[in-house]
């Protein structure tokens, strides 16, 4: 529906939906109150809706594919609905502190605050830092609504009213009490110090806290392969019988253990490169007693082995070539297997992503996590929202049939499945 929309009237509609008044878009965007009000006619009109509250729905759609927060579940309890938000705008708040902290801390501010809308490449030169670091916290900056985003000349822009309260010296400035009331992160601070020299930090380096923190916190694939089940018809049955299923990426190997204790008949291994994760995994798969389970530290795109079926959740954007990944899980599976991979719903492209529920929270996660890691192993940096289109079109290049799948239950992630050589799955 939003292809009917041009670039400008999806900027403009996203901050419609939500919920900025004509003059707040206008400021965002740096264009005339008046040119606000004609792209919302035309927007109403394309959209073929007659409110500004619809124009939600018609832009993101019912909240299937879009990461919903527990907000949008209906309340079991009265007052949920709001203890949840508040604790999910407590998240952003502290977040967007941190995220400040280290975009003044790197020069980007100040460099926004210099230039007239600039892409992530200029403001890499003008601060010295590296363009990785420079897109991920502009997109940050973007998702918390800090500066305005142009899709059409991919340029980032501090608006008069941001920019002022963010200027030193200025009685309604910002910047020192943000300074002096962010808390002081090691972590922040580590990740400061790599942007300036330029350097990167491998996850498992962290293990043990920062890593393990975010193995921990990321929403857990609750619902296994569910809902891979819908565009695999006959998966469910090849489990039940007996299948050879790979894992890419096993990290703490939940996923793999859940599925061993459901399927008994089939064979699970757990390939990761990170010898603690294998460990951890080894020992919960013992203590879950599942014979049909193993873990093994290995490079995925080195084995030997062939597999039904393999999967790699949450893990391709973090690897520093995401295609040799998908080349060898191809070579792995053919012919006629089957390849389940996950990432965090968005869309390649920034514009579509601003305004969706959580999505700073995952840009955020993204500039603290994934960008600092894929920098360290010589990554693109693509980050943890490097998005569906993407995901896809890297997918097709290695000769795979994909569809991919949203899930109402695991509403953060979307379900790119795949066979190889369009061959059945498995069964
Ligand atoms: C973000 S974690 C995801 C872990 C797990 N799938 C989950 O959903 O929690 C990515 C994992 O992929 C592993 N990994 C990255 N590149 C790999 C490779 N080439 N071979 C095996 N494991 C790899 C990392 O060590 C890390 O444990």
């Amino acid at each position: 529906m939003t292809d009917a929309l041009t670039e400008r009237q999806r900027e403009v509609a996203g901050l419609v939906a939500e919920g900025l008044t004509n003059r707040q878009v206008a400021e965002q965007l740096g264009i005339s109150k008046d040119g606000v009000k004609y792209h919302v006619t035309e927007i109403l009109s394309r959209l073929g809706v007659s409110s500004r509250a619809s124009v939600r729905e018609a832009l993101w759609g019912p909240p299937e594919g879009a990461a919903a927060p527990p907000a949008a579940q209906p309340p079991s309890e009265p007052g949920e609905v709001d203890f949840a938000k508040h604790l999910l705008d407590a998240m952003r708040g502290s977040l967007l502190q941190r995220v400040l902290r280290i975009a003044t801390a790197t020069g980007v501010v100040e460099a926004l605050r210099e230039s007239p809308p600039a892409s992530a490449t200029a403001i890499a030169s003008a601060t010295g830092i590296d363009v990785r670091y420079a897109r991920a916290i502009l997109q940050s900056l973007a998702a918390h609504r800090v500066v305005s985003y142009r899709a059409a000349t991919r340029q980032f822009r501090l608006a008069p009213p941001q920019r002022a309260l963010l200027t030193p010296e200025r009685p309604d400035s910002f910047l020192d009490l943000i300074d002096s009331t962010t808390p002081r992160d090691p972590a922040d601070d580590r990740l400061i110090a790599l942007i300036r020299a330029g350097g990167g930090v491998r996850l498992e380096a962290g293990m043990a806290n920062e890593w393990e923190n975010l193995i921990h916190i990321l929403p857990r694939p609750a619902h296994g392969l569910a809902p891979a089940f819908r565009a695999a018809p006959g998966l469910a049955d090849s489990l039940e019988r007996g299948i050879s299923v790979g894992e890419a990426g096993s990290g703490r190997g939940r996923l793999l253990i859940e599925l061993a204790r459901t399927y008994p008949r089939s064979r699970f291994t757990g390939y990761d490169l990170n010898p603690t994760a294998v460990r951890l995994s080894a020992a919960d798969a013992e203590e879950a007693d599942v014979g049909n389970c193993d873990f093994v530290e290995a490079d995925v795109t080195q084995l030997p082995e062939r597999h039904d079926l393999m999967l790699a959740f949450g893990m391709l954007h973090d690897t520093p070539n995401p295609g040799a990944i998908v080349e060898a899980v191809a070579r792995i599976i053919a012919p006629g297997g089957l390849f389940v991979a996950t990432e965090i719903a968005a869309s390649s492209r920034l514009e579509r992503n601003l305004g969706r529920p959580l999505m700073e929270v995952m840009y955020d996660l993204s500039l603290m996590h994934c960008v600092p890691h894929s920098v360290a192993c010589g990554g693109d940096g693509l980050g943890a929202l490097w998005g569906q289109e993407a995901t896809r079109d890297l997918l097709a290049a290695a000769g795979l049939d994909v569809e991919v799948v949203r899930s109402q239950s695991d509403a953060f992630h979307n379900y790119f499945v795949a066979t190889a050589g369009g061959r059945p799955a498995p069964n």
